[in-house]
């Protein structure tokens, strides 16, 4: 199984998870910044991870405008993850997976799993204690089928 895992990160918080889910997925594995993926690429991928910060409410400005030159992606299977805050108050703009999610459905991909949300404990993280381990066990249990 080879899986692209294509993230966007301002702090670094969502590319320590990035790696980690690099890491632990089965198979080989390519991680890649959203700046250096390829958009036409990802349908040549057994599985495409997509993942990035929530910020108000949704993905990065990069991972949009990445998302929005995907071309279609029958047939492809993902997974998608963010980073959020752990505050009540900042569920009532959303997250980032769910919107990522939409847009990947929306090109014809298939979730392999629910969108994935990680902890950091403030803006600029850090992470939440265990939360790269939770990635790590999140990703190994992904399968395109
Ligand atoms: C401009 C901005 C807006 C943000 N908006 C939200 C938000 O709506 N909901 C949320 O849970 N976190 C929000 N955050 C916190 C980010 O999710 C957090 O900075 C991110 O997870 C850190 O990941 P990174 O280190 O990869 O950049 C925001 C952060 C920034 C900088």
């Amino acid at each position: 199984m080879k899986t692209l895992v294509v993230y966007d990160s301002l702090y670094g918080n969502t590319a320590q998870v990035a790696k980690a889910i690099g890491s632990a997925v089965a198979g080989e594995s390519q991680v890649l910044r959203v700046a250096q993926a390829n958009p036409s690429e990802l349908g040549s991928f057994d599985l495409v991870v997509v993942g990035a910060p929530t910020q108000g409410g949704r993905a990065t400005e990069a991972m949009q405008a990445f998302l929005a030159r995907v071309p279609a992606l029958e047939g492809a299977r993902v997974a998608v993850f963010d980073t959020r805050l752990r505050a009540k108050w900042v569920k009532v703009f959303g997250y980032a997976a769910g919107k990522i999610a939409e847009r990947m459905e929306a090109l014809g991909a298939t979730l392999v799993t629910e969108p994935e949300g990680f902890i950091v404990e403030g803006k600029k993280g850090p992470l939440a204690g265990g939360e790269l381990e939770r990635a790590g066990a999140w990703a190994k249990d992904l399968r395109p089928d």
